[in-house]
């Protein structure tokens, strides 16, 4: 009896996880499920009362990055996240028919986030490595931008070739191919931080020398930031331009992303959400 008592509790302890697993799976719902895998046709089936989840497209970008994505107090005063990667994340939901939800995260993350599938997209100023085409399926290049050198006013002519840079204090963002470059430039000192403000704040600071940033994103923090430039030094990387993650395989979602892409390239929209972009950063 006792035996039967055990196993009963075993049993209903088990059937309970599972249905807490049931629950999150129909939960999540996002976009990436009702593209029609095969696996979301199953779920909908299997719990047939339940309506339909409403579509959701979750997109993953380290919002440290203008004129890419970053905060701003909008005319409501509240808290939003803007710039072109944004914009072009409103195009691929409203092409899915999807409700857009944005995440900040730490850049470094990102990759995980897609391929653990809390994230749909990764729209963030990502370039695309070889490695990182290992690890996650990419878009085609939606834009090209060059690399810089920022440092402090003082320093701008100490600084202005990258050789100038061996042995200095750099600092990058943890993860980013501005890191790897970094890392070539001999007996360099590397700050490596999880968001680019930080480094902006290392420079004011005298704590690194430098930084090595996108072109735009460089452009945009020597406008706002007082005492900062660019110098001459021209690092080269041969990851140029910028692409959408997409997790692993999902070709459904990998074909929707290129076909928005097609549209907005073709239209000239994404030259036109740089510019607006460009100038809400300066703002
Ligand atoms: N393009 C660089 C990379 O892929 C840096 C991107 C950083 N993006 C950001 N939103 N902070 O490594």
């Amino acid at each position: 009896m006792k035996k039967w008592g055990m196993l009963f509790i075993a049993v209903m302890m088990v059937t309970l996880v599972l249905a807490a697993c049931g629950q999150e799976k129909n939960n999540s719902g996002n976009a990436a499920n009702n593209a029609g895998q095969a696996a979301n046709q199953n779920e909908t089936q299997a719990g047939g009362e339940q309506t339909e989840p409403a579509k959701k497209l979750v997109v993953g970008m380290s919002a440290d990055f203008p004129p890419y994505e970053f905060h701003i107090k909008n005319d409501s005063g509240q808290d939003e996240i803007v710039g072109f990667d944004v914009e072009i994340a409103k195009e691929i939901a409203k092409d899915l028919g999807a409700e857009l939800e944005i995440k900040d995260l730490k850049f470094d993350t990102l990759l995980n986030e897609l391929s653990s599938g809390r994230v749909d997209l990764v729209i963030s100023g990502l370039s695309p490595t070889p490695e990182r085409a290992e690890q996650i399926d990419m878009s085609k290049i939606y834009y090209k931008a060059e690399q810089a050198v920022v440092t402090r006013e003082a320093d701008k002519d100490k600084f202005n070739t990258m050789e100038a840079l061996e042995g200095a204090k750099i600092g990058v963002q943890q993860g980013s191919i501005q890191e790897d470059m970094a890392k070539e430039i001999p007996n360099a000192q590397l700050t490596s931080l999880g968001k680019i403000n930080d480094i902006i704040m290392q420079l004011n600071t005298n704590r690194v020398d430098a930084a090595i940033l996108e072109g735009p994103v460089a452009e945009s923090f020597v406008k706002n930031v007082k005492g900062l430039v660019i110098t001459d030094a021209t690092p080269v990387t041969e990851d140029d331009g910028y692409v959408i993650g997409i997790k692993k395989g999902n070709q459904e979602l990998l074909d929707q992303v290129n076909t928005t892409l097609d549209r907005l390239i073709s239209a000239g929209s994404i030259d036109q959400f740089v510019a607006e972009a460009s100038a809400l950063a300066e703002k």
